[in-house]
């Protein structure tokens, strides 16, 4: 099973996709993205310098080959062997972040990532909704996307919204506020009930 956690930045996916992970045994491999190969870590330590400017386009075909390298190389590989996958962010969030709210289209993001995957996407989707003045006290501010402030993670949280609706057999929306076991919980459920 593959499984990823989405959400605005400060909704607690990292937390909570290691706790999945730890769940759902020792066997079960966790990512996260952009990362979890030497070429993806090096593109994300890119994509999060705050001095950087970017170009939209070329800022989703960053995320994209960082994708394309991890999946080839770790994910497929490891759900070919029978693991569980658990992954902190996954390709809604190219779609939320740089379709949606970086305005590059959704219907053209959800078309790329899926060239750069070959067309794996999870099998459910965990989205932490978190109230986005709340993710932004949580995040520690210090990355490009979390420097943008409020109003980024505001049309995030709304394109994610939006996915839930058009994704529905595959998303399931969790609330992301409380403690983290009471999340944890959530999450488990929303798990098994799959
Ligand atoms: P993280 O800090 O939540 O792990 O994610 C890094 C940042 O990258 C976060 O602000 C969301 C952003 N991001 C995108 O904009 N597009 C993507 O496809 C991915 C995976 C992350």
């Amino acid at each position: 099973m593959f499984v990823s956690l989405e959400g605005i930045d400060g909704s607690g996916k990292s937390t909570q996709a290691r706790l999945l992970a730890e769940a759902l045994g020792p066997e079960t491999l966790l990512i996260r993205e952009p990362g979890g190969t030497g070429a993806a870590e090096r593109i994300r330590e890119l994509l999060a310098e705050p001095a950087l400017e970017l170009d939209p386009l070329a800022e989703l075909l960053l995320f994209l080959a960082a994708r394309a390298d991890l999946t080839a190389r770790v994910i497929r590989p490891a759900l070919d062997a029978g693991r569980d996958v658990v992954s902190d962010r996954f390709a809604d969030s190219s779609v939320a972040y740089q379709g949606a709210a970086r305005g590059l289209g959704v219907g053209e993001v959800i078309s790329l990532t899926g060239s750069a995957t070959e067309g794996l996407w999870p099998d459910l989707t965990v989205l932490l909704r978190v109230d986005p003045e709340v993710g932004m006290d949580r995040a520690d501010g210090d990355d490009r996307f979390e420097s943008e402030g409020l109003e980024l993670q505001r049309a995030v949280a709304q394109a994610y919204e939006e996915i839930a609706k058009i994704a529905s057999d595959r998303v399931v929306v969790v609330d992301g506020e409380g403690t983290v076991e009471e999340v944890h919980e959530r999450v488990m459920e929303a798990v098994r009930s799959r």
